[in-house]
């Protein structure tokens, strides 16, 4: 029989177990697995789109984007985040999922240790192993935080850190010390920072930080897809110092191109347009967090309430998160996000009141079986 061969590192990461909940869902299931938002793309950033369409704006673009969007990308840093890069240090992807795959593809030689937050996002390790490198995870603490201490003794000898705040899983933001404290650390170790924000604007009472404002080795990833409810256009970015984008460049060039050039019109649309929609998404999805902590809380769930994005992260023990699935409320086991947490659950919020008030009986169905 043929023996079809494929690459180890390719053999050697898993499908996203998130993946696997979505295929085996019920008709009737509440969907609190995903991680995008429920919200409709804004009216004038499709208008942006059509409007691209219609004028013929469907070619490729130039392969780090288009010099409006990027123009604009760099007004949003200094405005939005006290950062200054030129629009020559910035690429627009094709989310922010191949700003990361990209970033390791052309900083990670085989061997490099890769350290981030355990639990973490599914696609660091990942991304990692497909580069050649070594994943680490970095313990948290009792409030879902990276632990200092373990972070600066797993970053010794490591070749980058990324940093995720707010974070997926587990909706926790790091303090501004925080950040200071591991960038400052990666800098005088030698260890370049990746600083992923794509929930910067989902945050309920703190501020956000960009860890660029602490040093000079850290690369900025981010994306229109939470921010303006895009995760389907496929628009990220990522903005760094010169040396490293220019070897971004080379492999986005060849595996990408450039990002939809629709998409680039449509997010032209979003970065210049009014602002607003973004905090009319984030009351609601704040609405929501408080709603469903309160009603987790009165069921005995005990666990700190996650100060941004749209997850929250509770410990639960595998026979309830199983009950739980079987009364279709898709929730995403802990262990999908790496070794450290197998008894938590992640439920997204980036769901309708009405269906979060279905999935709060069933989950109380299920916790009272
Ligand atoms: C922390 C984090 N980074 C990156 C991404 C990928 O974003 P995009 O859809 O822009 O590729 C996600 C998506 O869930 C995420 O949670």
């Amino acid at each position: 029989m043929k023996e079809y061969v494929c690459a180890q590192r390719c053999r050697g990461i898993e499908i996203s177990g998130i993946r696997k909940l979505f295929e085996a869902a019920g008709p009737d299931s509440i969907n609190m697995g995903l991680g995008q938002p429920d919200f409709d793309t804004p009216d004038h950033i499709k208008e942006g789109a059509i409007r691209a369409i219609r004028e013929g704006k469907t070619g490729y673009t130039s392969n780090m984007g288009i010099p409006e969007l990027r123009e604009a990308l760099s007004s949003k840093f200094k405005k939005e985040n006290g950062l200054s890069y030129d629009p020559g240090q910035i690429i627009v992807t094709a989310g922010a999922s191949e700003a990361l795959h990209i970033i390791m593809q052309a900083l990670i030689e085989e061997g490099d240790r890769v350290v981030f937050a355990d639990p973490g996002f599914v696609s660091y390790g990942a991304l990692a192993v497909l580069a050649g490198g070594r994943p680490e995870g970095i313990p948290l603490d009792s409030k879902l935080r990276i632990n200092i201490e373990a972070a600066k003794s797993r970053m010794d000898g490591a070749r980058m850190i990324v940093i995720n705040s707010p974070g997926n899983p587990t909706g926790a933001v790091e303090s501004r010390e925080s950040i200071r404290a591991l960038v400052e650390y990666a800098q005088d170790t030698g260890v370049t920072v990746v600083s992923d924000e794509v929930y910067e604007h989902f945050l309920y009472g703190s501020s956000h930080h960009s860890a660029a404002l602490f040093g000079e080795d850290v690369i900025t990833v981010n994306a229109a897809s939470k921010t303006y409810a895009m995760t389907g256009w496929r628009l990220g970015y990522l903005a760094g110092p010169g040396e490293y984008t220019e070897q971004c460049l080379k492999v986005h060039q060849y595996c990408q191109a450039c990002a939809t050039s629709i998409s680039q019109y449509a997010a032209l649309a979003g970065y210049t347009g009014p602002q607003k929609c973004v905090g009319v998404m984030r009351d609601e999805y704040r609405k929501r967090r408080d709603y469903l902590y309160a009603e987790l809380r009165k069921m005995g769930f005990s666990f700190p309430l996650p100060e941004g994005a749209f997850y929250l992260f509770v410990p639960m023990k595998r026979n309830l998160l199983e009950k739980i699935l079987k009364k279709g409320v898709i929730i995403v086991p802990g262990d999908a996000f790496g070794c450290n947490a197998p008894e938590y659950a992640r439920m997204s919020y980036a769901a309708s009141m009405e269906n979060l008030k279905t999935a709060v009986e069933r989950i109380r169905a299920a916790a009272g079986e």
